[in-house]
Protein backbone atom coordinates (compact mmCIF):
# COMPACT_ATOMS: atom_id res chain seq x y z
CA UNK A 1 0.00 0.00 0.00
CA UNK A 2 1.29 3.73 -0.73
CA UNK A 3 1.19 6.49 1.46
CA UNK A 4 2.66 9.31 1.54
CA UNK A 5 4.47 10.49 4.48
CA UNK A 6 3.05 13.87 4.98
CA UNK A 7 -0.66 11.85 4.88
CA UNK A 8 0.61 9.68 7.56
CA UNK A 9 2.30 12.22 10.02
CA UNK A 10 -1.09 14.59 9.86
CA UNK A 11 -3.29 14.58 12.81
CA UNK A 12 -6.41 13.78 12.44
CA UNK A 13 -9.70 15.40 11.94
CA UNK A 14 -13.20 13.69 11.63
CA UNK A 15 -16.38 14.73 11.99
CA UNK A 16 -19.69 14.93 9.86
CA UNK A 17 -23.54 15.71 9.45
CA UNK A 18 -26.86 13.76 9.54
CA UNK A 19 -28.34 13.75 6.27
CA UNK A 20 -31.65 14.73 7.75
CA UNK A 21 -32.00 18.04 5.19
CA UNK A 22 -29.97 21.08 3.39
CA UNK A 23 -27.19 22.54 5.49
CA UNK A 24 -27.47 26.07 6.37
CA UNK A 25 -25.71 29.08 7.19
CA UNK A 26 -25.26 28.30 10.83
CA UNK A 27 -23.98 24.84 9.87
CA UNK A 28 -21.80 27.21 8.08
CA UNK A 29 -20.24 29.15 11.39
CA UNK A 30 -20.24 26.48 13.36
CA UNK A 31 -18.22 23.86 12.05
CA UNK A 32 -18.41 23.45 8.39
CA UNK A 33 -16.09 26.56 8.08
CA UNK A 34 -13.33 25.28 10.60
CA UNK A 35 -13.59 21.99 8.39
CA UNK A 36 -12.30 23.98 4.98
CA UNK A 37 -9.79 25.93 7.19
CA UNK A 38 -8.24 22.93 8.75
CA UNK A 39 -7.94 20.97 5.25
CA UNK A 40 -4.80 21.50 4.59
CA UNK A 41 -3.52 21.33 7.99
CA UNK A 42 -5.03 17.77 9.17
CA UNK A 43 -5.53 14.32 7.59
CA UNK A 44 -9.77 14.82 7.54
CA UNK A 45 -12.44 12.53 7.61
CA UNK A 46 -16.07 13.54 6.90
CA UNK A 47 -19.00 11.11 7.81
CA UNK A 48 -22.37 11.02 6.53
CA UNK A 49 -23.92 9.70 9.40
CA UNK A 50 -27.10 7.96 7.95
CA UNK A 51 -27.21 5.48 11.29
CA UNK A 52 -27.91 8.68 13.07
CA UNK A 53 -30.43 9.61 10.56
CA UNK A 54 -32.63 6.61 11.86
CA UNK A 55 -32.58 7.76 15.48
CA UNK A 56 -36.02 9.80 14.88
CA UNK A 57 -36.73 9.28 11.28
CA UNK A 58 -37.19 5.58 10.95
CA UNK A 59 -40.40 6.17 8.85
CA UNK A 60 -38.62 8.13 6.14
CA UNK A 61 -36.09 6.15 5.61
CA UNK A 62 -37.20 6.88 1.54
CA UNK A 63 -35.07 9.97 1.92
CA UNK A 64 -32.15 8.62 3.15
CA UNK A 65 -30.42 8.35 -0.50
CA UNK A 66 -31.31 11.94 -1.64
CA UNK A 67 -30.31 13.73 1.58
CA UNK A 68 -27.16 11.96 1.67
CA UNK A 69 -26.93 13.49 -1.94
CA UNK A 70 -27.37 16.81 -0.46
CA UNK A 71 -25.01 17.25 2.27
CA UNK A 72 -21.88 16.05 -0.21
CA UNK A 73 -23.39 19.03 -2.67
CA UNK A 74 -23.38 21.03 0.86
CA UNK A 75 -20.20 19.85 1.76
CA UNK A 76 -18.41 20.54 -1.72
CA UNK A 77 -19.85 23.76 -2.44
CA UNK A 78 -18.80 25.20 0.51
CA UNK A 79 -14.84 24.22 -0.49
CA UNK A 80 -14.47 21.17 1.36
CA UNK A 81 -12.94 18.84 -0.66
CA UNK A 82 -12.83 15.33 -2.13
CA UNK A 83 -9.76 15.50 -3.14
CA UNK A 84 -8.29 16.29 0.12
CA UNK A 85 -10.18 14.73 2.44
CA UNK A 86 -11.85 11.64 2.97
CA UNK A 87 -15.83 11.81 2.56
CA UNK A 88 -17.42 8.42 3.53
CA UNK A 89 -21.34 7.07 4.70
CA UNK A 90 -21.39 5.81 8.41
CA UNK A 91 -23.69 2.51 7.07
CA UNK A 92 -20.99 1.46 4.37
CA UNK A 93 -17.94 1.14 6.85
CA UNK A 94 -18.55 -1.71 9.04
CA UNK A 95 -15.88 -1.51 11.14
CA UNK A 96 -17.67 1.32 12.50
CA UNK A 97 -20.54 -1.47 13.88
CA UNK A 98 -18.10 -3.69 15.51
CA UNK A 99 -16.33 -1.14 16.90
CA UNK A 100 -20.11 0.45 18.70
CA UNK A 101 -20.22 -3.41 19.95
CA UNK A 102 -17.31 -3.02 22.04
CA UNK A 103 -17.81 0.21 23.38
CA UNK A 104 -21.05 -0.41 24.45
CA UNK A 105 -19.63 -2.72 27.19
CA UNK A 106 -17.67 0.49 28.31
CA UNK A 107 -20.76 2.72 29.16
CA UNK A 108 -23.44 2.67 31.76
CA UNK A 109 -26.73 3.22 30.52
CA UNK A 110 -27.35 5.68 33.50
CA UNK A 111 -24.43 7.51 31.41
CA UNK A 112 -26.15 7.77 28.49
CA UNK A 113 -29.45 8.92 30.31
CA UNK A 114 -27.62 11.89 31.34
CA UNK A 115 -26.36 13.10 27.97
CA UNK A 116 -28.59 16.51 27.35
CA UNK A 117 -28.43 16.71 23.59
CA UNK A 118 -29.93 13.03 23.89
CA UNK A 119 -32.63 14.68 26.09
CA UNK A 120 -33.35 17.35 24.04
CA UNK A 121 -33.22 15.41 20.73
CA UNK A 122 -35.71 13.05 21.87
CA UNK A 123 -38.07 16.01 23.34
CA UNK A 124 -37.91 17.85 19.63
CA UNK A 125 -38.51 14.59 17.79
CA UNK A 126 -42.50 14.06 19.42
CA UNK A 127 -41.40 9.96 19.46
CA UNK A 128 -43.49 9.06 22.50
CA UNK A 129 -40.38 6.13 23.61
CA UNK A 130 -37.37 5.86 23.03
CA UNK A 131 -35.65 3.10 21.27
CA UNK A 132 -32.22 1.21 22.43
CA UNK A 133 -30.40 3.09 19.30
CA UNK A 134 -31.06 6.37 19.74
CA UNK A 135 -30.07 6.15 23.83
CA UNK A 136 -26.81 4.56 22.65
CA UNK A 137 -26.06 7.12 19.28
CA UNK A 138 -23.10 8.93 21.53
CA UNK A 139 -21.71 5.50 21.78
CA UNK A 140 -21.59 4.94 17.85
CA UNK A 141 -20.37 8.72 17.42
CA UNK A 142 -17.61 7.93 19.89
CA UNK A 143 -16.79 4.89 17.55
CA UNK A 144 -17.38 6.90 13.92
CA UNK A 145 -14.56 9.61 15.84
CA UNK A 146 -12.42 6.61 17.20
CA UNK A 147 -12.55 4.05 14.37
CA UNK A 148 -9.72 6.15 12.76
CA UNK A 149 -8.38 7.31 16.28
CA UNK A 150 -9.07 11.13 15.28
CA UNK A 151 -7.67 14.00 17.30
CA UNK A 152 -10.02 16.48 16.93
CA UNK A 153 -13.68 16.89 16.26
CA UNK A 154 -14.77 20.31 15.27
CA UNK A 155 -18.80 20.63 15.40
CA UNK A 156 -21.68 23.05 16.75
CA UNK A 157 -22.24 23.22 20.28
CA UNK A 158 -24.92 20.75 20.68
CA UNK A 159 -21.91 17.96 19.69
CA UNK A 160 -20.43 19.25 22.75
CA UNK A 161 -21.79 16.52 25.02
CA UNK A 162 -21.07 13.34 22.27
CA UNK A 163 -17.43 14.34 22.14
CA UNK A 164 -17.27 14.58 26.13
CA UNK A 165 -18.41 10.89 25.84
CA UNK A 166 -16.02 9.94 23.14
CA UNK A 167 -12.87 10.92 25.36
CA UNK A 168 -14.67 9.27 28.50
CA UNK A 169 -14.70 6.17 26.65
CA UNK A 170 -11.42 6.34 24.86
CA UNK A 171 -9.88 6.47 28.29
CA UNK A 172 -11.66 3.86 29.83
CA UNK A 173 -10.64 1.93 26.80
CA UNK A 174 -6.99 2.98 27.39
CA UNK A 175 -7.13 2.25 31.21
CA UNK A 176 -8.73 -1.55 30.87
CA UNK A 177 -6.88 -2.69 27.89
CA UNK A 178 -3.90 -0.84 26.55
CA UNK A 179 -3.15 2.40 25.16
CA UNK A 180 -4.96 2.81 21.60
CA UNK A 181 -6.86 5.57 21.30
CA UNK A 182 -6.10 9.65 21.38
CA UNK A 183 -8.54 11.71 23.82
CA UNK A 184 -9.88 13.90 21.07
CA UNK A 185 -10.52 17.46 21.60
CA UNK A 186 -13.50 19.07 20.32
CA UNK A 187 -13.29 22.40 18.26
CA UNK A 188 -16.25 25.07 18.34
CA UNK A 189 -16.85 27.18 15.77
CA UNK A 190 -16.78 30.74 15.93
CA UNK A 191 -20.41 31.21 16.08
CA UNK A 192 -21.70 28.03 18.10
CA UNK A 193 -25.19 28.57 17.54
CA UNK A 194 -27.07 30.68 15.39
CA UNK A 195 -30.44 31.46 15.98
CA UNK A 196 -33.07 30.67 13.34
CA UNK A 197 -34.69 34.04 11.67
CA UNK A 198 -37.53 33.44 14.64
CA UNK A 199 -35.10 33.48 17.29
CA UNK A 200 -35.28 29.92 18.49
CA UNK A 201 -32.72 26.98 17.17
CA UNK A 202 -31.88 26.92 13.77
CA UNK A 203 -33.50 23.98 12.06
CA UNK A 204 -34.53 21.48 9.25
CA UNK A 205 -38.31 21.25 10.82
CA UNK A 206 -38.87 24.77 12.56
CA UNK A 207 -38.80 26.85 8.59
CA UNK A 208 -36.59 29.08 10.22
CA UNK A 209 -33.30 28.87 8.76
CA UNK A 210 -31.16 30.02 5.98
CA UNK A 211 -29.71 27.54 3.51
CA UNK A 212 -26.52 27.78 1.95
CA UNK A 213 -28.38 26.80 -1.11
CA UNK A 214 -31.24 29.82 -1.16
CA UNK A 215 -31.12 31.66 -4.03
CA UNK A 216 -30.70 35.68 -3.80
CA UNK A 217 -35.01 36.69 -3.31
CA UNK A 218 -34.83 33.70 -0.80
CA UNK A 219 -32.21 35.03 1.50
CA UNK A 220 -34.04 38.54 1.05
CA UNK A 221 -37.27 36.98 1.77
CA UNK A 222 -36.35 35.33 4.89
CA UNK A 223 -33.93 38.07 6.56
CA UNK A 224 -36.62 40.75 6.28
CA UNK A 225 -38.79 38.46 7.77
CA UNK A 226 -36.96 37.85 10.84
CA UNK A 227 -37.77 39.12 14.43
CA UNK A 228 -35.68 41.66 15.45
CA UNK A 229 -35.72 43.37 18.98
CA UNK A 230 -39.08 43.19 20.16
CA UNK A 231 -38.81 46.83 21.95
CA UNK A 232 -38.15 48.88 18.58
CA UNK A 233 -41.27 49.88 16.91
CA UNK A 234 -40.24 53.06 15.17
CA UNK A 235 -36.68 53.20 13.44
CA UNK A 236 -36.07 56.02 15.01
CA UNK A 237 -36.16 54.18 18.39
CA UNK A 238 -32.94 53.23 20.40
CA UNK A 239 -32.58 49.84 19.44
CA UNK A 240 -30.72 47.18 21.15
CA UNK A 241 -28.15 44.77 19.53
CA UNK A 242 -27.63 42.76 22.16
CA UNK A 243 -30.97 41.24 22.48
CA UNK A 244 -31.80 41.50 18.69
CA UNK A 245 -31.57 38.15 16.35
CA UNK A 246 -30.28 40.06 13.47
CA UNK A 247 -28.00 41.62 15.26
CA UNK A 248 -26.21 37.65 15.74
CA UNK A 249 -26.41 37.06 12.58
CA UNK A 250 -24.22 40.64 11.66
CA UNK A 251 -21.73 39.13 14.07
CA UNK A 252 -21.29 36.31 12.25
CA UNK A 253 -21.58 37.17 8.33
CA UNK A 254 -20.93 41.50 8.72
CA UNK A 255 -18.53 41.12 11.25
CA UNK A 256 -16.57 44.32 9.93
CA UNK A 257 -19.33 46.81 10.32
CA UNK A 258 -20.91 45.14 12.98
CA UNK A 259 -19.78 48.03 15.58
CA UNK A 260 -21.13 50.58 13.22
CA UNK A 261 -24.52 48.47 12.90
CA UNK A 262 -24.98 47.97 17.04
CA UNK A 263 -23.83 51.87 17.40
CA UNK A 264 -26.48 53.82 14.81
CA UNK A 265 -29.02 50.96 16.16
CA UNK A 266 -28.41 52.21 19.59
CA UNK A 267 -28.85 55.47 18.83
CA UNK A 268 -31.98 55.00 16.50
CA UNK A 269 -30.03 56.43 13.68
CA UNK A 270 -30.30 52.97 10.93
CA UNK A 271 -33.93 51.45 10.92
CA UNK A 272 -34.68 47.70 10.75
CA UNK A 273 -35.86 47.36 7.49
CA UNK A 274 -32.67 49.31 6.29
CA UNK A 275 -30.36 46.91 8.36
CA UNK A 276 -32.01 43.94 7.48
CA UNK A 277 -31.10 44.93 3.48
CA UNK A 278 -27.62 45.55 4.47
CA UNK A 279 -27.14 42.07 5.96
CA UNK A 280 -29.34 40.42 3.32
CA UNK A 281 -26.69 42.19 0.56
CA UNK A 282 -23.84 40.66 2.87
CA UNK A 283 -25.24 36.76 3.13
CA UNK A 284 -25.80 36.70 -0.62
CA UNK A 285 -22.37 38.39 -1.32
CA UNK A 286 -21.21 35.60 0.99
CA UNK A 287 -23.28 32.73 -1.05
CA UNK A 288 -22.81 33.49 -4.44
CA UNK A 289 -18.90 31.36 -4.82
CA UNK A 290 -20.94 29.22 -2.89
CA UNK A 291 -23.91 28.47 -5.59
CA UNK A 292 -21.21 28.46 -8.24
CA UNK A 293 -19.64 25.72 -6.66
CA UNK A 294 -23.12 23.71 -6.35
CA UNK A 295 -24.35 24.61 -9.58
CA UNK A 296 -20.54 22.88 -11.18
CA UNK A 297 -20.62 20.08 -8.61
CA UNK A 298 -24.91 19.65 -9.34
CA UNK A 299 -24.36 18.71 -12.99
CA UNK A 300 -21.32 16.27 -12.08
CA UNK A 301 -22.94 13.16 -10.55
CA UNK A 302 -20.04 10.63 -10.80
CA UNK A 303 -17.29 12.96 -8.88
CA UNK A 304 -20.10 12.33 -5.89
CA UNK A 305 -20.03 8.57 -6.38
CA UNK A 306 -16.60 8.42 -6.73
CA UNK A 307 -15.53 10.26 -3.98
CA UNK A 308 -17.64 8.32 -1.54
CA UNK A 309 -16.67 4.98 -2.71
CA UNK A 310 -12.67 5.80 -2.19
CA UNK A 311 -13.82 7.63 1.06
CA UNK A 312 -15.43 4.40 2.29
CA UNK A 313 -12.78 2.23 0.75
CA UNK A 314 -9.57 4.17 2.91
CA UNK A 315 -11.95 4.79 6.01
CA UNK A 316 -12.60 0.78 6.25
CA UNK A 317 -8.82 0.15 6.01
CA UNK A 318 -8.06 2.84 8.59
CA UNK A 319 -11.33 1.31 10.39
CA UNK A 320 -9.21 -2.61 10.00
CA UNK A 321 -5.83 -1.22 11.61
CA UNK A 322 -7.96 0.15 14.44
CA UNK A 323 -10.09 -3.47 15.06
CA UNK A 324 -7.21 -5.33 14.73
CA UNK A 325 -5.39 -3.06 17.72
CA UNK A 326 -8.38 -3.38 19.37
CA UNK A 327 -8.76 -7.04 19.04
CA UNK A 328 -5.22 -7.34 20.28
CA UNK A 329 -5.46 -5.35 23.36
CA UNK A 330 -8.44 -6.87 24.44
CA UNK A 331 -6.94 -10.53 23.73
CA UNK A 332 -9.55 -10.96 21.34
CA UNK A 333 -7.63 -11.44 18.61
CA UNK A 334 -7.32 -15.77 19.05
CA UNK A 335 -4.40 -16.56 17.67
CA UNK A 336 -3.32 -19.52 19.33
CA UNK A 337 -7.42 -21.34 18.54
CA UNK A 338 -7.42 -19.98 14.89
CA UNK A 339 -3.43 -19.47 13.78
CA UNK A 340 -2.24 -16.36 13.01
CA UNK A 341 -3.11 -15.45 9.64
CA UNK A 342 -7.00 -15.84 10.73
CA UNK A 343 -6.57 -14.06 13.87
CA UNK A 344 -5.79 -10.80 12.14
CA UNK A 345 -8.09 -11.50 9.53
CA UNK A 346 -9.41 -7.92 10.10
CA UNK A 347 -6.08 -6.78 8.73
CA UNK A 348 -5.72 -8.97 6.28
CA UNK A 349 -5.50 -6.38 3.78
CA UNK A 350 -2.53 -5.30 4.93
CA UNK A 351 -0.49 -8.74 4.57
N1 LIG B 1 -24.09 14.20 15.70
C1 LIG B 1 -23.69 14.93 14.52
C2 LIG B 1 -24.86 15.86 14.11
O1 LIG B 1 -25.57 16.27 14.95
C3 LIG B 1 -23.30 14.06 13.37
C4 LIG B 1 -22.14 13.14 13.65
C5 LIG B 1 -22.14 11.77 13.57
C6 LIG B 1 -20.82 13.50 14.05
N2 LIG B 1 -20.95 11.27 13.86
C7 LIG B 1 -20.10 12.30 14.16
C8 LIG B 1 -20.20 14.72 14.31
C9 LIG B 1 -18.76 12.28 14.55
C10 LIG B 1 -18.85 14.70 14.70
C11 LIG B 1 -18.15 13.50 14.83
O2 LIG B 1 -25.05 16.17 12.96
Amino acid sequence: MTQNVTQTTKKRILTGDRPTGPMHIGHYVGSLENRVRLQGEYDCFFIVADYQFLTDHLKETDRTEYNIKQVILDWLSVGMDSTKSTFFIQSMVPEIAELTMYFSMLVTVARLHRNPTVKEEFKASGLHAMSYGFLGYPVSQAADILIVRSNLVPVGEDNLAHVEQTREIARTFNRTFKEVFPVPEALIGKVPRLPGIDGKKMGNSMDNAIYLGDAPEEVRRKVSAAITDPARIRATDKGHPDICNIYQYHLAYNKEESPDVARLCQQGKIGCVACKQNLAAKINAFLEPIRERRAFFETRPSIIGEAIREGNERTSQEGKRTIGLVREAMHFDYKELVGVSQAVGTMRSEL
